[in-house]
């Protein structure tokens, strides 16, 4: 039956691994997203149309009758998945074009300002090539949607990776109503102009297919309508967030990203949790833990963030044998060059960190780059500082999880930079994520805080981090197609 709600993402609510006889086993991901459309989408008319990302992944939808892994008899919580591969068009080849170049190589940088401008990006035939692959990706999309949705249904179209899908949808599908979120940043415009020109403009009218344009905080809506205005001449009506081009207005709105703290409360209760929480602690004796947890990816500022480290721990010599750095770096997006440039550079600094401080029965810091969920739970318990300072954060979960569920309530240093410190700053201790030296300061600052001032501003923390849970941002666009 055709579905009546729709949403499209690249990551899909499961993923597979080839187990050791040759079989799959399926695993279910977490996240805002899963858990928001798992509460209404187990409706039978909703649908989640994802990517195969592996040959995992890539062998489970092919096996799957029209790549619909509910009807495979995979686990997928009640929930309608389609996952698209070869026979959608996305072979291997396109989706490492589209994800690994386009996606995480162009946008993301993008997005997060991440290039190094001097040499970085080159426009050049290999990237046309790489756009072709990213623009027949997201078509996959658009089709598969256009497939399956029902007359007049609602289509929720996810990120960077389908910027393109909202107008492909329109065109096959006019009947339909369309929405596109950004989870990332939005570039500024003089930086959006590193793009070609053309592709500039096809990224803007593909979010603009949409009826209604979604984004984490407030500073993501103006840049991304200063990009509408003077990259595309379009008609931006900034007091009611609308922009208008070729006769089409499409509405733009923040929707801020809020936690669960029920959910991930009952999470954090499990065994495997504790038995973390105790071999953290044995590690940690009496020491204070400053505390991060991250993606080993570029826009998290961890290599910063040990820097900041070292000098409090050159500048503040009482805080040695008395403090210990808990650095959760697991790893991301390893087909790329540039991710396991950095991945190394974080070991690098962390093994010169303990060589300078480390002493018998005192180790300064401990870094974990294994994905492990369990132990990111009981970083957050044991945590006394939490130290988040992206260089640039569509929002950061990590500062609203880690106040949830400290047992010490504990401080956050927050970035300036990260979509959270719209909610957040009034009770975080926020420091430019580019100055070390501030970091280092904010660090001593956090450490140093009276038990009451932190839990004063802890309260505040986990007020605003609860405030607007995973449904009730899924809902409100829902909704906001209604309009
Ligand atoms: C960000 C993006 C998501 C993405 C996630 C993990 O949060 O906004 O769309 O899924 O990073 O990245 P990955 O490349 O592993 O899916």
């Amino acid at each position: 039956m055709p579905a009546s709600l729709l949403v499209a993402s690249n990551r899909g609510p499961l993923s597979f691994v080839h187990d050791e006889d040759g079989g799959l086993t399926g695993r279910r991901g977490g996240g805002g997203l899963v858990s928001a459309f798992t509460g209404i989408g187990s409706d039978a008319h909703a649908l989640w149309v994802c990517c195969a990302l592996g040959d995992a992944d890539r062998q489970a939808a092919t096996a799957a009758p029209g790549g619909r892994l509910d009807l495979a008899g995979h686990d997928t919580d009640g929930l309608q998945v389609r996952m698209l591969a070869d026979a959608d068009g996305i072979d291997a080849f396109t989706f490492g074009r589209a994800y690994n170049a386009v996606a995480n190589s162009t946008l993301w940088f993008l997005h997060h300002l991440l290039y190094a401008t001097a040499t970085t990006p080159c426009f050049d035939t290999a990237f046309t090539r790489e756009w072709e692959s990213f623009t027949a990706y997201n078509r996959a999309f658009a089709a598969a949607l256009a497939e399956d949705a029902a007359p007049g249904a609602k289509v929720l179209v996810q990120d960077y990776h389908l910027t393109l899908t909202p107008r492909q949808l329109r065109e096959l599908r006019p009947d339909l109503r369309i929405a596109h979120f950004s989870h990332t940043p939005w570039a500024p415009v003089d930086y959006f102009r590193l793009l070609p020109d053309a592709i500039a403009r096809e990224v803007l009218l593909g979010v603009l297919g949409a009826d209604h344009a979604g984004f984490l905080a407030p500073r993501w809506v103006s840049a991304f309508l200063d990009c509408c205005e003077q990259v595309l001449g379009a008609t931006v009506d900034r007091g009611g967030c609308t922009v208008t081009y070729a006769g089409r207005t499409t509405r733009v709105a923040v929707h801020a990203l809020g936690i669960d703290p029920a959910e991930l409360r009952q999470r954090s209760q499990r065994p495997d949790v504790a038995t973390k929480e105790q071999a953290l602690r044995a590690q940690i004796g009496a020491c204070k833990v400053v505390a991060r947890v991250d993606r080993t990816e570029l826009s998290k500022n961890i290599v910063r963030g040990l820097l900041a480290y070292r000098e409090l721990l050159r500048r503040h010599p009482e805080w040695r044998r008395r403090v210990v750095h808990i650095a959760g770096a697991y790893p991301s997006r390893h087909d790329l060059p540039e991710y396991r440039e950095y991945t190394a550079h974080v070991l690098r600094l962390a093994d010169e960190i303990e060589e300078e401080f480390g002493e018998p029965g005192w180790s300064p810091l401990l870094v974990s780059v294994e994905d492990d969920f369990a132990r990111s739970l009981a970083t957050y318990r044991v945590a006394d500082v939490l130290l988040v300072n992206p260089v640039r954060d569509g929002m950061n979960l990590v500062a609203k999880e880690g106040p949830a569920l400290s047992d010490q309530a504990c401080a956050l240093i927050l970035s300036t930079e990260a979509g959270a410190a719209h909610e957040l700053s009034e009770h975080a201790l926020m420091v430019n994520p580019y100055d070390v030296s501030a970091t280092a300061d904010a660090l001593h600052r956090a450490l140093s805080m009276t038990p009451d001032e932190r839990r004063e501003r802890a309260r505040g923390l986990v007020a605003a981090a609860c405030a607007l849970p995973p449904q009730r941002w899924f809902g409100d666009q829902v909704d906001a197609l209604d309009a």
